[in-house]
């Protein structure tokens, strides 16, 4: 039998595997009654908010998934941590996620095999799969020897031996999110192989390298992310992941990959309706979908219900404040005064009136939510020439110092696992 996607469900070879191929397709579809608008054509491909810290929240997930997100991943929760301190694991995990979270994956972070599956087996009744990072680029991934770094630790011994060890004692799918090594495609594929031979039952590739970060970030390598679905695509699935801005980018890389769904992360934190038919080709670039500044205000009334330092995987107000910050990244290069609210936003209520500032503004300039267009996923592309050419909209006159200005001031935003530490550090619950 052929998926959707054309590969073959799992080889003869691999018919003792725990989770066949077709693992993945089936998931969307149990959950499929929760997306009506999803193109049927997409109805098995997995459309996926990525593992982003202090980003894909609770709160965060259970928007997104109103507008056809159909899988989503916890933020990275540092696996150490995790089993030996209640405050981190509170915040992480309290009776589980409401049914309304499936299907979701918990990624976590470490280099020890039994610790990583101690904290697997923590979550493991509560969620559709575990997932082990090996993605992270920044320093604190290299000096606690998790993210890319583990890619490379004893020549891919040890995390193709973490993942044989938790494929064999997990009773959920076991994935694992990778970067292309920096010695290149060739020796990425190899161990990719290595990982799937060792149980393995997704990979997700994001198609950069762990130097493309940060001002070097650069393109996604989308011809290395079918390299991979060639050669392991028919055993289990691949996710693609890196450079999704909108769902004409969602097609091209299923085309242009043969993934079994793509992955965003940047663009989806600052438009939730991503993986809606809005600002596309047919729509003439134009915002189809509900505005951002709505996007702002259901993600606050999401969060007074589930607050995210509760079980929802976030830092509270901080998470609320970066949230806040690619919502409105746009009207924050305008509008200083806004700029400062959210800033300086320690409260719910100094977040409420961030919205009742942008409303105003928006009243004074009879703001058109069609006009609106990506703001902070683009601002490393300022300059490049790749965006904006001939789709007119507001962010043409934003090709500015400021909004360099403003990329730099929020590193720390941009850098996950900085993120990670810094709130370690701040939130004193550890
Ligand atoms: C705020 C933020 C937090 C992130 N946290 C994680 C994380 O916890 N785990 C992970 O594997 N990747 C993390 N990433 C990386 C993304 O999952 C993704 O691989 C990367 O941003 C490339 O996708 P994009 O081009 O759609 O942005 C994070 C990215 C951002 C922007």
């Amino acid at each position: 039998m052929t998926s959707a996607h054309g590969h073959n469900q799992s080889s003869p070879a691999d018919v003792d595997r725990k989770f066949q191929r077709d693992w993945l397709r089936q998931l969307l579809l149990r959950h499929a009654h929760r997306h009506p608008a999803m193109p049927p054509d997409l109805r098995d491909t997995a459309l996926v908010v990525a593992p982003m810290v202090d980003a894909s929240d609770l709160p965060y997930r259970l928007l997104a998934r109103r507008y056809n997100a159909n899988l989503c991943f916890t933020p990275m929760i540092h696996a150490k941590m995790f089993v030996e301190k209640p405050g981190y694991r509170r915040k992480f995990w309290k009776q589980g996620t409401p049914a309304e979270d499936r299907p979701l994956i918990a990624q976590f972070c470490g280099h020890d095999k039994d610790v990583l599956l101690a904290a697997m087996r923590i979550v493991e009744g509560g969620v559709d799969g575990v997932d082990v990072n090996c993605g992270c680029p920044q320093g604190i991934a290299k000096r606690g020897r998790y993210g890319a770094f583990l890619m490379e630790e004893e020549g891919g011994d040890r995390i193709v031996d973490i993942v044989r060890h938790l494929s064999s004692n997990l009773s959920v799918p076991v994935s694992v999110k990778l970067r292309i090594l920096p010695t290149g495609i060739e020796d990425s594929l190899a161990l990719y192989e290595r990982l799937v031979d060792a149980g393995a039952s997704m990979l997700t590739i994001h198609g950069r390298n762990r130097h493309q970060k940060q001002m070097a970030t650069g393109d996604a390598d989308w011809d290395a992310i079918r390299r991979v679905v060639e050669l392991v695509g028919r055993r289990v699935p691949v996710l693609a992941n890196g450079g999704i801005s909108n769902m004409d980018d969602v097609r091209r890389c299923l085309e242009a990959t043969g993934a079994d769904g793509v992955m965003s992360s940047e663009a989806i934190l600052e438009y939730p309706p991503l993986f809606t038919e809005t600002n596309v080709e047919s729509t003439n670039y134009r915002r189809t979908g509900p505005g951002r500044l709505r996007m702002a205000v259901d993600y606050l009334d999401l969060c007074k219900v589930h607050p995210p330092n509760d079980g929802g995987q976030g830092s509270g107000l901080k998470c609320i404040r970066a949230h806040l910050h690619r919502f409105l990244h746009a009207d924050m290069q305008r509008h200083t005064s806004l700029r400062d609210a959210v800033v300086k936003t320690f409260t719910m209520e100094g977040a409420d009136k961030v919205i009742n500032m942008a409303r105003e503004i928006y009243d004074a300039c009879e703001h058109d939510v069609g006009d609106e267009q990506l703001s902070w996923y683009v601002r490393h592309r300022v300059g490049r020439g790749d965006h904006d050419e001939g789709r007119g909209g507001e962010e043409e006159e934003d090709a500015s110092d400021e909004e360099k200005k403003d990329a730099s001031s929020q590193e720390d935003e941009e850098c996950p696992c900085d993120v990670f530490g810094e709130v370690c550090a701040d939130d004193g619950d550890y």
